[in-house]
C-alpha cells in the first residue's frame, strides 16, 4: 500500500499538544529566582526560601529539548532575570537555536527594568528581540511604596527608554492593578501609552502572592478598566494578533497607542493557552495554579537521555490542566508563589 503520506507521528513531532486538543510553543523559562524588588502584591519582604538555579549550559540543553518537540517561542523570567549571570550568552546561544521548523525562535525577556538601562543594548547585540517591562505605576511616590526600593522609578523609567532606544521593541508594560494601592494610575497609564509609545497592558490580580492580601474585591477586573479610560480617552478595541493572545487590545480614537488588557481572573482565556513553564530549578509546570511540579532536571541529572527526557516532556505536557479555579470554591494556591514560578 505505497503511501506517501506521513505518518502520524512524522506529524505530530513537530507540534507539542495537550490531551484537550491544545497546541503548546510558548515556554516560559525562569532563569532565577532571586528579585531586586520586593513587591507588596507578590513578596512578603522576608528573606523567602530560594531554589537552586541551573547552570546556563544546563538550561540550554533542557530549552533546545522543548525546542525539537515544537516551541517556536520562549520567553526568560524571574525572579528577575537580569540579575542572571551568564544571561547573555544564553541570548546569544537561544538566538542560534532553530525551531522544529527551521526558523529562528521568537526570544523574549519579563523583567523589572531596573537593570535595563546598561543591559538593553548588550541584550539587543545577543538577539534577544523584545522586552516587556513590569511598572505598576506612573507616579513615582506610588510606584516605589509598590517595589520598597528607593530610586526604583526612575531606574526603570531609563530602562524601558533604553530598551525603545535598542530596538527591543515594541516594548510591552506590564501593570498589576490592586485596588486601593494602585487604582488610581489607569488614566495615568493610558497618557504613558501614548506619550512613551508603548504598549501598556494591564493584567489583573491572582492568587499566586507570597502573603494573603487576594480577594476579588481587590482585584480591578477587565469592564471597570475599560469603563475608566473609556470616560477620559475613547477607546477602540482591536481585533487579536493571534488566536492565543491573552490580552484584549484596544488603541485609541486618533490611533495613537496601543493599550492591552489581560484578564485571567474575569474572562480566563485557558482554553486558548499555549504555554508551558519550567522553574528555575528545571522543575516543568503545565499551569500557573499547578498542583504538581514535574521534575526534569531530576532526570536530567539521573543520566536519561534525550530520547527519554522528551518523551517525558510530551507526555507532562500531555497532561496539562483543563484551566484554573481560581475564585471557585476549593480553590487552592500553588505550592510556590509568582516569584518562584516565574512569570
Ligand atoms: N497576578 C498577576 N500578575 C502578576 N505578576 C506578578 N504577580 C502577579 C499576580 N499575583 C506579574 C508581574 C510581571 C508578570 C510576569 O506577572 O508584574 O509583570
Amino acid at each position: 500500500m505505497g503511501t506517501f503520506a506521513p505518518s502520524p507521528t512524522e506529524t505530530d513531532a513537530t507540534r507539542l499538544t495537550d490531551s484537550h486538543g491544545r497546541v503548546i510553543h510558548d515556554l516560559r523559562v525562569s532563569i532565577t529566582d532571586r528579585c531586586n524588588y520586593k513587591c507588596v502584591y507578590c513578596r512578603t519582604g522576608e528573606h523567602g526560601a530560594q531554589f537552586a538555579e541551573l547552570k546556563i549550559e544546563e538550561y540550554l540543553r533542557l530549552i533546545s529539548l522543548f525546542v525539537s518537540l515544537g516551541i517556536t517561542k520562549v520567553r526568560l523570567t524571574g525572579g528577575e532575570p537580569l540579575l542572571r549571570r551568564g544571561l547573555i550568552e544564553l541570548v546569544q546561544q537561544l538566538a542560534r537555536m532553530r525551531t522544529s521548523y527551521g526558523d529562528p525562535l521568537s526570544l523574549a525577556l519579563t523583567t523589572n527594568g531596573h537593570l535595563l538601562d546598561g543591559l538593553a543594548q548588550p541584550l539587543k547585540d545577543a538577539g534577544l528581540h523584545r522586552v516587556t517591562v513590569s511598572m505598576d505605576a506612573v507616579e513615582e511616590p506610588t510606584f516605589e511604596r509598590i517595589t520598597r526600593v528607593p530610586g526604583s522609578f526612575q531606574a526603570v523609567l531609563r530602562g524601558v527608554r533604553a530598551a525603545q532606544a535598542a530596538g527591543l521593541t515594541p516594548v510591552k508594560i506590564n501593570c498589576v492593578l490592586l485596588r486601593g494601592f494602585n487604582d488610581d494610575q489607569v488614566e495615568g497609564f493610558a497618557e504613558f501609552a501614548r506619550r512613551e509609545n508603548v504598549i501598556v497592558r494591564f493584567i489583573e490580580f491572582m492568587p499566586l502572592e507570597e502573603d494573603r492580601l487576594w480577594s476579588p474585591q481587590i482585584v480591578v477586573s477587565l469592564r471597570e478598566i475599560v469603563d475608566r479610560i473609556n470616560r477620559v480617552i475613547p477607546l477602540v478595541e482591536l481585533p487579536p494578533n493571534d488566536p492565543g493572545e491573552t490580552a484584549r487590545r484596544y488603541t485609541f480614537a486618533d490611533g495613537r497607542g496601543e493599550i492591552g488588557i489581560i484578564a485571567p481572573v474575569t474572562q480566563a482565556f485557558c482554553g486558548a493557552c499555549s504555554r508551558v513553564r519550567l522553574t528555575s530549578d528545571g522543575k516543568i509546570r503545565t499551569c500557573l495554579f499547578s498542583q504538581a511540579e514535574h521534575d526534569l532536571y531530576g532526570r536530567l541529572r539521573a543520566g536519561e537521555g534525550d530520547a527519554a527526557l522528551r518523551e517525558y516532556i510530551t507526555r507532562t505536557v500531555d497532561g496539562k490542566e483543563a484551566r484554573h479555579h481560581i475564585g471557585e470554591p476549593g480553590f487552592l494556591k500553588p505550592s510556590r508563589s509568582m516569584v518562584h514560578i516565574g512569570g
